[in-house]
């Protein structure tokens, strides 16, 4: 028996016979010799099956392979410059080759499918090499994520998925018949965590929230996974350092981490390298003036109209892509109209019709991954914004209890992941960051 090895780890393996489990991602045969591209999750390896070094069973084997049949190889590992793979650079000289599964003809093969067939096949575009790297991306933005709050004085303690009121707007819940009475998939860990820092100081939550979105638009899922930080004794400024921080580490950290992965993605990476704290802030009044100007300066009507924006409505997509392309970093927008926002926001002082509110755009067109703010402490104005928001009183009268025992100004976020990892590996469409999508118009697989 040899060592089973990850094909990630090969490097170590120079001149050693090693074994290793996978599928065949790609073969190219010449008679003599088979090129068998072998991936086993970790990467990819060219195997060489030559006639006269493997037993005349084996090579015939290696010949009927079929793409993504899984197999067990063993050979001698050599480094050969030329060498394609993941990591390239090194090649199998094999020895022995087992079929575990001669896998049927593959509906997805290296020509152009259209996103449709993509989608219904998803349990086997996941095997892809770009959804790979994407969903190693992932990993490592979630790891990163972790590792910055946990290394920075935060606890992670995670909140319910099944919950009795809206968090963020009562038009976007998904209902549940829970033992005959209605409750709402969580949108958000927040109100949970507003009552967790009581006990904890700085917590985050870290899991899927659920958004019944209409929106078809490349941002949109109708469940994603969110970490939402929340903060005692933190205001708006100390809420922004507290994101800079984070997000530039994340970004930081995968650049080293994923440099392989983000190279095959083809990603530009020296527009992440610029991702260091501080970024620059601006109001949603400078914001919205910027707007004006480019509406003012385009020759094109329709993207006049589209850039169009009155004060008091949030931003859509348009203006936010046009506001990040100002910048080579991720920017902060704060102070957005009271009326535009969740019920929960601190008013600005002095300004009530303005929030202490901060959304975070990523550049390159990305533009919103983070959503927070400073929370509203004084209980009676709490529950006026309830009463104004038409939400029942009565289920949110253990949040407005918070603001009875020891209130501290708190503020936290929301960082999106998908999104995030969206916009690290450069991808167009948000469906391709989550292992299986869910949308509007899709549940299937
Ligand atoms: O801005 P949002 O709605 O903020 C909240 O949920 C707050 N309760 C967070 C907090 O303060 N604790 O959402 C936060 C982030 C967005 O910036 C975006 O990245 C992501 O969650 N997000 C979505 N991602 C994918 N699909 C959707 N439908 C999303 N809605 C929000
Ligand atoms: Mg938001």
């Amino acid at each position: 028996m040899t060592a089973i090895i990850q094909i990630q780890n090969i490097s170590a393996h120079i001149g050693e016979t090693v074994t290793i489990q996978g599928w065949l991602y790609q073969k190219t045969g010449k008679g003599r010799l088979q090129f068998l591209r072998v991936r086993d999750g970790t990467g990819i390896v060219q195997a060489v099956v030559f006639r006269k070094d493997v037993p005349p069973e084996v090579f015939e084997a290696a010949k009927r392979l079929s793409q993504e049949s899984s197999l067990v190889i063993t050979g001698t590992v050599r480094a050969d410059e030329r060498a394609p793979g993941m990591p390239g650079g090194y090649e199998l000289s094999v020895s022995d080759l087992r079929v575990v599964q001669l896998a049927d003809e593959y509906p997805i093969t290296p020509k152009e499918h259209g996103v449709e067939f993509l989608q219904d096949n998803r349990h086997l575009w996941i095997r892809s090499s770009r959804q790979w790297a994407i969903m190693r991306v992932r990993a490592t933005v979630i790891r990163a994520i972790r590792d910055w709050l946990d290394d920075n004085g935060f606890v992670n303690i995670d909140t319910p998925i099944l919950t009795p009121a809206a968090g963020e707007g009562t038009t976007t819940l998904f209902e549940v018949d829970y033992f005959g009475e209605p409750t709402y998939l969580a949108q958000t860990g927040q109100l949970y965590n507003e009552a967790n820092i009581y006990s904890l100081g700085k917590v985050y939550c870290f899991g899927p929230t659920f958004r019944a979105e209409k929106s078809k638009t490349r941002r949109h899922l109708t469940e994603f996974w969110m970490v939402e930080p929340e903060i005692a004794f933190c205001d708006l400024d100390g809420l922004m350092k507290v994101e800079e921080e984070l997000v530039s580490y994340v970004v930081q950290r995968t650049l080293v981490d994923r440099a392989a992965e983000l190279s095959l993605l083809e990603r530009d990476t020296s527009a992440l390298e610029q991702v260091t704290p501080p970024f620059p802030r601006i109001t949603y009044d400078e914001a919205l003036e910027k707007l004006g100007a480019m509406r003012a300066k385009t020759d094109s009507p329709q993207e006049r109209e589209l850039l169009e924006i009155e004060w008091g409505s949030d931003f859509g997509s348009p203006h936010e892509t046009e506001l990040t392309k100002l910048y080579d970093k991720p920017v902060f927008v704060y102070g957005y109209p009271t009326a535009c926002k969740a019920f929960y926001m601190e008013p600005w002082p002095g300004r009530p019709e303005v929030s202490k509110s901060v959304d975070l755009l990523a550049p390159e067109g990305y533009g919103e991954i983070i959503g927070g703010s400073e929370r509203i402490s004084d209980p009676a104005l709490l529950e006026q914004r309830i009463r104004e928001h038409n939400l029942p009183a009565e289920a949110f009268s253990w949040y407005v209890d918070l603001r009875r025992y020891g209130s501290v100004p708190h503020s936290g976020f929301g960082l999106g992941v998908e999104r995030t990892v969206a916009w690290i590996t450069g991808t167009a469409h948000i469906r391709e960051t989550s292992s299986f999508p869910r949308m509007v118009n899709r549940v299937y697989p």
